[in-house]
């Protein structure tokens, strides 16, 4: 298992001394990066923080494999009911080993497909429930708080809609994942009496892809849920060294950092090439807005920090968004995640057409052609002064899939600690969150009620 970090073409002698790192950058850096390293394992020593521990509880994953056995073959579909963390790493571990839609093979029980409902559309929701068959589907509730709104207004939907088909069978086709101690969901589980997992207390939503929060549906799907843990713990081990040039988190996060504090690059594109991808760049976008968009640092001073992830898929988005990054404002890095080997290649078939714009094809590969894409977008960025690095997973496999999601969360956790700030909550959605409980008439929410009024007074002023 490998995942290479190349760096180079953030530096000033590439992009130049006004948009690149020097040297003295550099040094900077790694002596702040190393302290980040500190400060952020005596968090996870002190229990603070719990992600890097996931991927060696054994335990857990051995009980969700013994539950997915169990329930192999008497079902087709698996339905998500779950929002942000709650249901992307599971979208990111479906498109990474199974493949993007809309090309992923014919689902069956064999085969069984992902259906994510994060959105309270209706008109997605009731399309979503129509096109699934009740007695084959198997529903997982995913909310840690267990009381988010979209999670439990779409809950009850699917609930009553199996209970209509199944009746007191229903309760075999959920399994819930929340946190073990809390929230409503927690005791409805529990009244039910549906198989539930738990995910720690001192993991967030967005650090939780490698809990029983991404484990339970990737298990469900059939994908290799140990190796999935066997790639991130292998990662885990990189990401506590204290030498920068074995450890590609942290010296992603120092770069990323440095770019984006020294040189005012306020927005980084990921920018995977490989469909299969796409989905974890969403991931990741979360990860790194809610975790570093913040309002206070860690000693309470304001300082409105945040750089702003934005996904683009390569080639397709060369031929949508790359004007913009070449020409555009140099307020951008450029975060490119390549695939050094793909099962298959993809050979162009030896015929020759005997016209000049497609005979120098014949005989090479799709595999070959995307990465002169790849590099050739990497070096026309860098010509024009765009600071890019690139990030090359050797393959598109379990093992990788699981170390490169454990390798952007411990980047994101160290870049949290260079910035000084609290990358684990998220207090910017609360209000949010509680002008629509109050909206929706939920209990002791009568606060947000009056300040809405207030606010939409205002607003017809
Ligand atoms: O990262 C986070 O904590 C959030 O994005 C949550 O995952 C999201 O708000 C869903 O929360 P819950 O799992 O409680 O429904």
């Amino acid at each position: 298992m490998s995942i290479h970090f190349d760096p180079a073409n953030l530096s000033a002698a590439m992009v130049g001394d006004e948009h690149g790192l020097t040297l003295a950058d550099l040094r900077e850096g790694a002596t702040a990066g190393l302290d980040a390293l500190s400060g952020f394992h005596k968090l996870v020593d002190d229990g603070k923080y719990g992600f890097p521990h996931l991927p060696f509880d054994t335990g857990t994953v051995k009980d969700i494999q013994t539950y997915a056995d169990k329930l192999r073959g008497s079902y087709d579909t698996v339905c998500v009911v779950g929002i942000g963390g709650s249901a992307l790493g599971a979208w990111a571990l479906d498109c990474a080993l199974r493949g993007p839609h809309p090309v992923q093979a014919a689902f069956s029980p064999k085969n069984p497909r992902l259906v994510i409902l994060d959105n309270v559309d209706p008109s997605f929701m009731l399309a979503a429930i129509d096109s699934m068959n009740p007695k084959k589907t198997l529903v997982v509730v995913i909310a840690k708080s267990g009381a988010t709104a979209e999670t439990v207004a779409t809950f009850l939907i699917v609930r009553a809609w199996l209970e209509k088909a199944l009746g007191k069978k229903t309760r075999q086709r959920i399994v819930a994942v929340t946190s073990e101690h809390r929230g409503d969901l927690k005791a409805l589980a529990t009244k039910e009496d549906y198989t539930t997992f738990h995910l720690p207390d001192n993991v967030g939503g967005r650090f939780s892809v490698l809990s029983a929060v991404g484990l339970v549906p990737a298990a469900l799907c059939g994908f290799n849920i140990r190796k999935i843990a066997k790639g991130a713990a292998a990662q885990t081990g990189l990401c506590w060294k204290d030498d920068l040039a074995q450890n590609t988190a942290l010296s992603a996060a120092v770069h990323h950092w440095l770019i984006w504090t020294r040189r005012n690059k306020t927005i980084q594109v990921a920018f995977p090439y490989a469909n299969k991808l796409w989905g974890l760049a969403f991931w990741f976008r979360q990860l790194w807005a809610e975790s570093l968009g913040k309002k206070n640092n860690r000693t309470g001073e304001v300082v409105h920090v945040g750089q702003t992830p934005v996904a683009a898929l390569g080639t397709t988005d060369q031929h949508s968004q790359v004007q913009l990054y070449m020409e555009g404002p140099n307020d951008k890095m450029f975060s490119f995640w390549t695939v050094k080997k793909f099962d298959d290649p993809g050979r162009i078939p030896k015929v020759k057409t005997g016209f000049e714009a497609m005979d120098y094809l014949p005989g090479q590969s799709l595999a070959k052609l995307l990465d002169a894409e790849q590099r050739s977008t990497a070096a026309a960025l860098t010509e024009t002064g765009r600071p890019n690095c690139t990030f090359t997973l050797d393959r598109l496999d379990a093992e990788h899939i699981g170390a490169f999601l454990q390798l952007l969360e411990f980047e994101t956790a160290f870049a949290g600690e260079l910035l000084n700030i609290d990358a684990f909550d998220q207090e910017g959605v609360e209000l949010g969150k509680k002008f629509t409980f109050a909206l929706m008439g939920r209990k002791g929410f009568g606060e947000y009620s009056d300040r809405f009024k207030a606010y939409e007074a205002k607003r017809s002023k």
